[in-house]
């Protein structure tokens, strides 16, 4: 299904191209009237003008190793270009359970020097992904890009949707060409992209019927079986109806991933390493979730396979 997926393949596109239906990701003005129904009817949309992540633009991998601190940082190591989540919890409830990714921790000026020495090694296989929730460890000036985020827009958004609180802020820098593979979470996630370039795949919920999610005991809950680089027909018959969006976002976009929204994140490929931070919020209420997430999806996360 996929093309390019040989990262040894001579590349065209900067991006992995697929054969099912995407329809482009809507991009607009924080103030159009249009990306705030969006954002209320819980579908996704690129902002391109909220200046969330404005005092973060000057971040770079130089900037972020010489002003991060010594805090530890953790760290995924891949043998190829994904980087499938797993839950460390549920390992043991699969006993043959092979994780797909090594974990560690590293300061940041460590990882910054792994990443330059990677791509310098055309040879090795090997990637690597820092995703950390920011925390107080971080150097000063860092506190101060982050208190500077624009908070008041966040604010503003958290209380026109009736969103719980703020829960984390996931501090994410990739080599070009990593892969988060196809999964859902379970909050609202405004995704700010602030060096480099993303492109997302989002399928809507009711997806699920097409892209098999594991059992929720499972290491791998909220993602799906269907490897979409090259997909198993005869398992999985229905990921053949899958359709879905795509877009890509640069630096100082916006892009708000509603939850329960599958998506699949690809750093470009040949264009350098990739910085992005993402807002989590809890959902509102518990009856707005009921309404998003089916009585089938439900089932379908606790059946056994
Ligand atoms: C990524 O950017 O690689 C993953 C982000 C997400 O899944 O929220
Ligand atoms: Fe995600």
């Amino acid at each position: 299904m996929a093309t390019n997926e040989n990262q040894s393949e001579s590349r065209t596109s900067p991006v992995t191209s697929y054969d099912f239906p995407l329809k482009k990701i809507p991009k607009r003005s924080c103030k159009d009237p249009e990306a705030i129904e969006f954002i209320r009817k819980s579908e996704p949309v690129i902002l391109t003008d909220t200046n969330l992540v404005a005092s973060a633009l000057h971040w770079n991998l130089r900037y972020l190793a010489d002003h991060m601190g010594d805090g530890n940082f953790t760290v995924y190591k891949s043998n190829s270009h994904k980087f499938k989540y797993y839950s460390d919890k549920k390992c043991k409830m699969v006993k043959e359970f092979k994780p797909p990714t090594q974990q560690t921790e590293m300061t940041f000026s460590e990882f910054a020097a792994l990443l330059r020495q990677k791509q310098k090694e055309k040879h090795s296989n090997e990637r690597i992904y820092l995703q950390q929730a920011l925390n107080d460890s971080v150097g000063k000036t860092i506190v101060y890009d982050f208190v500077n985020f624009n908070w008041g827009w966040l604010n503003e958004q958290q209380k026109l949707n009736n969103w719980g609180p703020l829960t984390s802020n996931l501090l994410l820098v990739g080599m070009e060409g990593n892969v988060t593979p196809v999964h859902y979470d379970e909050q609202e996630n405004f995704f700010a992209q602030i060096y480099g370039h993303k492109r997302f795949m989002l399928f809507h919920p009711d997806q699920y019927k097409n892209l098999y999610p594991y059992p929720v005991y499972h290491p791998h809950d909220r993602q799906s079986q269907v490897d979409l680089d090259c997909p198993d027909y005869k398992k999985f018959p229905n990921a053949r109806n899958l359709t879905g969006y795509e877009g890509i976002v640069g630096p100082g976009d916006v892009l708000y991933i509603p939850m329960y929204w599958w998506h699949d994140v690809e750093s470009l490929k040949d264009q350098g390493e990739t910085i992005s931070v993402n807002f989590w919020y809890m959902s509102g209420p518990v009856d707005q979730i009921e309404t998003q997430i089916s009585a089938q999806q439900k089932m379908a996360r606790d059946k056994k396979f």
